[in-house]
């Protein structure tokens, strides 16, 4: 899909996500916006600038969704302003800081983690400037942004959990490789596995840690699974790919063969996890799609033109298993 084909299926979506109440309002190939009557005061995509305080470059989802905003806004001629936070919440915070004082027209942020946005959310409010959250919720009040734009992380736990009883025929004594401590993605991915697994009496979880979504900390926590636990662990859950790669390089220097020994399930279904399936090292993976720089553009737009948009665009998101890995892959973006 090229960007233009990406932005009208961004705008079917967000009709639907919006209960098709999204009217007239989608952009034309030309980058205007049209509307019923007049467009001569509307701002297009030339017109603003946006901020983007990115998290860090922690996995292959991240950098997907770096390109996808970077590439996106090359390609419509937005003034974008990117920062790297390199993990940490004080550097996103004075990012958005540095976006304020620039006077930029919309900032978007994926928060690091849950808490800690009301000050500098506050501070972009008193300035005018919207925010839009990207990838990850913040625990703020609602007037403090303008919407949620990314996936149903609870959902991705849920469906881990629904893939991990079918692939360990529903009795498994599981490892969890968690994200990153206090991030939307880990708290919800966690509480929606146990959901289901109260449906599965015949597994359990009998060991937790972070790795912080980062493939050499998934090794290295799976390690000490492996070290305390031995033959016992018969399955994995990684809250991401990242981790579950890391994880299969332990596993195999253990002297176990991954996916099968261990069944593992993770989340993302970034192109490293089918290549994962393809080998026989993974069981199934949990879409979580990072591609949103045209749809955070558009929403920047009607945003700044003054148009009301839904409190959550949720992505649609699938569930993916070995068997037509092979067929899927070169149709992966990410
Ligand atoms: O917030 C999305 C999560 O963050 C992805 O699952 C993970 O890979 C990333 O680092």
């Amino acid at each position: 899909m090229n960007i233009i084909q990406q932005l009208r299926f961004a705008a079917v979506f967000c009709c639907l996500a919006a209960g098709g109440g999204c009217g007239p309002a989608s952009p034309t190939a030309s980058g205007n916006p049209a509307t019923a009557e007049g467009t001569a005061a509307q701002k297009t995509y030339q017109d603003i600038v946006v901020g983007y305080a990115q998290i860090g470059a922690e996995s292959e989802w991240r950098a997907a969704n770096t390109a996808s905003i970077k590439e996106a806004a090359a390609e419509l001629g937005v003034e974008l302003k990117f920062s790297d936070a390199q993990q940490k919440q004080e550097n996103q915070i004075r990012a958005i800081r540095s976006f304020i004082v620039q006077k930029v027209d919309v900032i978007g942020v994926p928060p690091v983690v849950e808490t800690g946005w009301r000050e500098v959310f506050q501070e972009a409010k008193t300035a005018g400037i919207p925010i839009i959250l990207v990838d990850r919720r913040a625990a703020v009040p609602d007037d403090l942004y303008v919407t949620l734009l990314g996936s149903d992380f609870l959902e991705e736990g849920r469906n881990a959990a629904r893939a991990m009883a079918n692939v360990t025929g529903g009795t498994a004594k599981i490892v969890e490789l968690v994200g990153t401590i206090g991030s939307a993605p880990a708290n919800d991915r966690y509480k929606g596995f146990r959901e289901v697994l109260k449906v599965h009496p015949g597994m359990e979880i009998i060991d937790s840690a972070s790795g912080d979504f980062i493939l050499a900390k998934g090794e290295e926590v799976m390690e000490t699974f492996l070290q305390k636990h031995g033959r016992e662990i018969t399955a994995l859950y990684a809250h991401n790919d990242d981790m579950a790669l890391g994880a299969i390089k332990a596993i195999e220097a253990y002297g176990l063969r991954p996916g099968v020994d261990i069944k593992i399930v993770s989340i993302d279904a970034a192109r490293g996890a089918f290549l994962a399936m393809i080998d026989g090292k993974l069981n199934a993976t949990i879409e979580c799609n990072p591609l949103l720089g045209p749809t955070f553009l558009e929403v920047a737009l009607k945003v700044v033109n003054g148009e009301s948009v839904p409190k959550w665009l949720p992505s649609k998101e699938g569930v993916f298993y070995p068997d037509n890995a092979l067929d899927i892959l070169p149709t992966r973006k990410y």
